[in-house]
C-alpha cells in the first residue's frame, strides 16, 4: 500500500513534470476542427492606436467589424478582447471568408489566426556573484555594495509576469517591510474563484489579472476547468506562474530545502520588486496569443518595468506567422518595457531558438553550480557520482536492467533496477510492487531529479554513464550497487555548461541578429510552487527549463532599470551582453552540452552567462531606439504603409534598404560573407565623462575583421555618442559554417565585448 502510493506518486511526479516542462500545449484542440462552422479566433492587427480614449478606439473596433456582419449584434458577440492600450486591433470569432475580407480593409495591418503556445534558487544569486545580502527585507540597512544594496533590491521596480498566475499565499508574495506601491502604478487585482483581491493582494502582488476568452474561444470551451483542478482566477493551479515570478522578485523565504537538500534562504532577484501577474496559461491546456496580446496591452496601460514570459511557439518554421505574433511585444518595447523572453527547450538542435525577434531579451538557460551528488558503487568498486534527492541510509542491492520492451523475465525483486528513459515504463508503480528497492534511471543531460521518499531513485546524468552500468551487468554474474544518501554540492563548481534542452542559434527567421541574447542558470532551480504542485516540498520545488533561466534575467533587468531609470530596453540589453561571463564565474571554461560536448560559442549562450554586477557598470552601450526596429521591418519585408500604421506615424524605408548588418545589436552576425562587408555601429559613452577606449579585435577563423578608428575618444559630456566601421574579409576560402570571434572596447576598467559570428558563402571560383 505504502509503496504503491510512494510509486503512484512519482508516475505523477513525472507525468507532471513532463507535462510542465515539455508540452504545455494542445495543438490538437486548434486543429481538431471543435468549431463546428469553421469559425476561429483570429487577431485583427490595426497598429498603434489612434485615439487616446481607449473607449473611443473599442468604439472604432465595432463599427469596423460590423460591416462584416449581418447583425451588429453578430458583429459585437465575435469580438472576444478589444486591444486599446498598448496598441489597437481585436481577437474575433471570424469565418475564413470574414477573416480574409477584413484583411483586406485599408486600415487593417495584419489578420492573424490565433495560436496555441507553451510554457516553455538559492544558489542562483551568489553564483552569480550578486554581492551578498542582508538575510531579510526588514533589514533596512544594507552592509553591502553593490547593485542590491543600490536600487534598494529594486522596490521601486514593477516586474510583470505572464505565466500561469500565482499561489498568494505563498511567503515568496508577503509584503513585509515593503513601502506603498509605487505611484505610477495604474493596474489591479481581479477577484474571481479563490481570489480575493482585498485579501490576496498586497504591496508585493500588486496586480493579478486573468486571461481566459481566447482559449475557451479557441476550444469552445471543450474543456472543463473544474476537472482540470484550474481556477478561474489568477491563482496558479500548476505551480509554474509561482516559480517564475518567484525566481523573479520573490520575497525572502528563510530555512527552505527540498527534503533536506538545497537548504538556505530563497528570494527573488529582485527580493523587494513589485509582482504583477498576468495569468495567460491554464494548466493542461495552455496559452493563446489573443490572449497574450491582452496581457501585453495590459501590461503597457499598467506601467510595468519588465515583462518576463517564459512562453514560446513552436520551433518558428513559419517566419511570418512568428514575425507577426511578435508584434504585442514591439510595442511594449517601443514603450521602454524591455521583454524577457525564453530562448525554448529545444536543444541542442542548431535553430531551435524561438522569440528571435530583435526586440526581445532572449534567454538560454545553463547548469548551476550546484547538485546533489549520489555515490553509487557498482559490486566490481567502480564509484559514479549521480544526482538524486535521496536521503536515506545506505542501500546495497543486486542490480538488474530492465527493459520493457524485452520478453526475457529476469527477477528483480529486492533489487535495483536500471532504466532508460527512453524505455521508461509507465506504470512504474508497479515496480515498487513487485519489489523492487531502488531505481537507476538513465537520461539524457540535464533532466529531471525526482525525490521518492524513502526509496532510492536516482538520475545519470547522461546516457553513457547508464551505458557503463548496463556494462558492468552484461559482463557480472551477480551484479550489485550500492548507493549513499545525495549531499548538497555547493561550489567550487562542477563546470558550468549551457544546458542540452536550451535552444540554440543561429536565428531560423533573420540570420542575422543572434539569438539567444544571454544565458543564465535554468537547471534545478528551487524556488516557491504551489502546493497543489505534485513535486512541492513545503510549497517549495526544483524546476527545470529556459522558463526558469528567463525571470533570472528579467530580476535583474529589474535592478538594472531602478539603478538607470532611463536606459532604453535596447541599451539594458547591450550592458547585460556586453559584460557576460565568457568563463564560468571561477575562470573555468563554459561548455555547451549536447550530442558532443564543446565550448559554447554565441548560438549557444548569446554574450555569455549573465553578470548582474558589470552589468550595472558597462562602461559604453549599443543603444536603439525604434529606427533599429525599423530597419530590422524595412528589411524584413513590412512596407511603408504597414510600418507607418504599426508606429502610429507616416514612417519611410529609407533607399536603399537600410543592411540588417547595420542594426545596431551588441553582437555582429554575418550569414553569408562573399568577399568582404563594412559594417557600422554606434556606442553610448554611460561611464566617465573624459573616456578612451581601444578596440581588442579576435578575427573569427579565415576572417581578418578590422575595425575604425581603432580609438573612440570620449572628452565630453555632449559627445558621448561615436560611431565606428567593422570590414569583415574572408582571408580564406574554405570555410562552410559558422566561426567565432569578438569585438572588445577596452578603457582598461570596462570590457565592453560583443561576439562576432561569421558564415562565409560556399563559392565556387569560376
Ligand atoms: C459558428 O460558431 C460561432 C462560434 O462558436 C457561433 O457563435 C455561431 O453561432 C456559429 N454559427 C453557426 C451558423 O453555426
Ligand atoms: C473579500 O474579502 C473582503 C475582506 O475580507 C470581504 O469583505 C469581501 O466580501 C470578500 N469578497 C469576496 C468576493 O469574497
Ligand atoms: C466539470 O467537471 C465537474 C467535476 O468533474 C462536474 O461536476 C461538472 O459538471 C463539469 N462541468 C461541465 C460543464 O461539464
Ligand atoms: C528549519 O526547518 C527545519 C524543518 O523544516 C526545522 O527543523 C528547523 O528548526 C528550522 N530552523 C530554523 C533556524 O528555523
Ligand atoms: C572492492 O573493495 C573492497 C574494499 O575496499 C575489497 O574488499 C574488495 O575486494 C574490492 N572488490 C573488487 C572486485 O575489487
Ligand atoms: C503593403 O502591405 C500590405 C499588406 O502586406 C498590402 O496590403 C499593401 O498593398 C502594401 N502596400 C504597398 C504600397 O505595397
Ligand atoms: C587584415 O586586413 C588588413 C587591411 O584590411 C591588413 O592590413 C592585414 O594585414 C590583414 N590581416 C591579416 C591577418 O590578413
Ligand atoms: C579585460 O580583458 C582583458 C583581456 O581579456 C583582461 O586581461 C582584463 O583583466 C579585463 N579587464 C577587466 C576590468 O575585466
Amino acid at each position: 500500500m505504502e509503496n504503491s502510493l510512494r510509486s503512484y506518486k512519482l508516475m505523477l511526479l513525472l507525468a507532471l513534470a513532463l507535462v510542465l516542462f515539455l508540452t504545455m500545449e494542445l495543438t490538437s484542440l486548434a486543429s481538431a476542427g471543435v468549431l463546428d462552422n469553421n469559425s476561429k479566433v483570429y487577431i485583427v492587427y490595426l497598429g498603434e492606436r489612434e485615439h487616446d480614449d481607449p473607449e473611443v478606439v473599442t468604439a472604432s473596433h465595432h463599427q469596423m467589424l460590423e460591416s462584416f456582419f449581418e447583425s451588429k449584434e453578430d458583429a459585437h458577440n465575435s469580438i472576444i478582447y478589444s486591444y486599446q492600450h498598448g496598441f489597437s486591433g481585436f481577437a474575433a470569432i471570424l469565418t475564413p471568408s470574414q477573416a480574409k475580407k477584413i484583411s483586406e480593409h485599408p486600415s487593417v495591418i495584419h489578420v492573424i489566426p490565433n495560436r496555441i503556445l507553451k510554457l516553455q534558487t538559492t544558489r542562483t544569486w551568489d553564483h552569480l556573484g550578486l554581492s551578498r545580502i542582508p538575510t531579510s527585507l526588514s533589514t533596512s540597512s544594507t552592509s553591502s555594495k553593490g547593485l542590491l544594496h543600490d536600487t534598494n533590491m529594486g522596490s521601486e521596480a514593477i516586474i510583470g509576469v505572464m505565466d500561469t498566475g500565482i499561489w498568494p499565499e505563498s511567503k515568496v508574495v508577503e509584503d513585509q517591510g515593503l513601502g506603498p506601491i509605487p505611484k505610477r502604478w495604474r493596474g489591479k487585482c481581479v477577484s474571481g474563484d479563490q481570489f480575493n483581491a482585498t485579501i490576496h493582494c498586497n504591496n508585493k502582488l500588486i496586480g493579478a489579472k486573468f486571461y481566459l476568452d481566447g482559449l475557451l474561444a479557441e476550444t469552445e470551451g471543450k474543456f472543463n476547468i473544474t476537472e482540470l483542478q484550474e481556477f478561474k482566477s489568477n491563482r496558479d493551479a500548476s505551480g509554474h506562474g509561482t516559480h517564475t515570478a518567484t525566481i523573479a522578485g520573490g520575497s525572502f523565504v528563510h530555512n527552505v530545502s527540498f527534503y533536506g537538500l538545497a537548504g538556505g534562504t530563497v528570494r527573488g532577484g529582485a527580493p523587494r520588486a513589485r509582482i504583477a501577474s498576468y495569468k495567460v496559461c491554464w494548466s493542461g491546456v495552455g496559452c493563446t496569443t489573443a490572449d497574450m496580446w491582452k496581457a501585453y496591452d495590459d501590461a503597457i496601460h499598467d506601467r510595468v518595468d519588465v515583462l518576463s514570459v517564459s512562453l514560446g511557439g513552436h520551433i518558428p518554421e513559419d517566419s511570418e506567422v512568428d514575425a507577426l505574433d511578435f508584434i504585442a511585444a514591439f510595442h511594449a518595447v517601443a514603450q521602454g518595457i524591455p521583454v524577457v523572453a525564453a530562448a525554448g527547450n529545444y536543444g541542442p538542435r542548431a535553430q531551435t531558438v524561438l522569440n528571435v525577434a530583435p526586440w526581445f531579451l532572449t534567454v538560454a538557460a545553463t547548469t548551476l553550480d550546484r547538485s546533489f551528488p549520489t555515490k553509487i558503487t557498482l559490486g566490481n568498486n567502480q564509484t559514479f557520482f549521480v544526482e538524486s534527492l535521496y536521503t536515506g541510509p545506505e542501500i546495497s542491492t543486486g542490480l538488474a536492467f530492465l527493459n520493457p520492451y524485452s520478453d526475457e523475465r529476469i527477477d528483480v525483486k529486492g533489487k535495483t533496477i536500471i532504466v532508460f528513459d527512453t524505455h521508461f515504463p509507465m506504470g512504474i508503480d508497479s515496480l515498487f510492487n513487485i519489489g523492487v528497492v531502488g531505481i537507476i534511471l538513465a537520461q539524457k543531460p540535464d533532466d529531471l531529479i525526482l525525490e521518492c521518499h524513502d526509496s532510492p531513485c536516482v538520475f545519470t546524468t547522461d546516457y553513457e554513464l547508464g551505458t557503463d552500468i548496463l556494462q558492468y551487468i552484461r559482463t557480472t554474474r551477480s551484479p550489485t550497487v550500492r548507493i549513499s544518501a545525495a549531499k548538497s554540492l555547493t561550489g567550487p563548481p562542477a563546470t558550468t555548461k549551457v544546458a542540452a534542452f536550451s535552444s540554440r542559434g543561429p536565428n531560423s527567421v533573420s540570420p542575422a541578429i543572434l539569438k539567444p541574447d544571454i544565458a543564465a542558470p535554468g537547471v534545478n532551480i528551487l524556488a516557491a510552487l504551489s502546493p497543489l504542485h505534485l513535486g512541492a516540498y513545503n510549497g517549495f520545488g526544483l524546476e527545470t527549463g529556459t522558463s526558469m533561466s528567463t525571470p533570472v534575467v528579467s530580476g535583474i533587468v529589474a535592478l538594472l532599470k531602478s539603478l538607470h531609470p532611463h536606459w532604453s530596453p535596447a541599451a539594458i540589453r547591450s550592458a547585460l551582453v556586453t559584460t557576460a561571463w565568457r568563463t564560468s564565474p571561477s575562470g573555468e571554461p563554459i561548455f555547451a552540452e549536447g550530442s558532443n560536448k564543446k565550448l559554447a560559442d554565441p548560438f549557444d549562450y548569446g554574450g555569455g552567462l549573465v553578470n548582474p554586477e558589470k552589468a550595472a557598470k558597462p562602461g559604453l552601450v549599443y543603444d536603439m531606439g525604434i529606427e533599429g526596429y525599423i530597419s530590422y521591418m524595412c528589411s524584413a519585408g513590412y512596407n511603408d504603409s504597414s510600418i507607418s500604421r504599426v508606429l502610429g506615424k507616416k514612417t519611410i524605408c529609407p533607399t536603399p534598404e537600410p543592411s540588417i548588418l547595420d542594426i545596431n545589436l551588441p553582437s555582429i552576425t554575418i550569414p553569408n560573407l562573399e568577399e568582404e562587408v563594412t559594417l557600422t555601429r554606434t556606442v553610448t559613452n554611460v561611464g566617465p565623462i573624459k573616456s578612451v577606449y581601444k578596440a581588442v579585435v579576435e578575427s573569427p577563423l579565415g576572417i581578418n575583421l578590422t575595425v575604425s578608428p581603432t580609438t573612440l575618444v570620449f572628452s565630453s559630456a555632449t559627445k558621448r555618442v561615436l560611431t565606428f566601421t567593422v570590414k569583415a574579409k574572408r582571408s580564406h576560402k574554405v570555410n562552410t559554417g559558422y566561426f567565432f570571434g569578438s569585438l572588445t572596447w577596452t578603457d582598461g576598467v570596462h570590457n565592453v565585448t560583443i561576439p562576432v559570428s561569421v558564415k562565409t558563402k560556399f563559392m565556387i571560383k569560376s
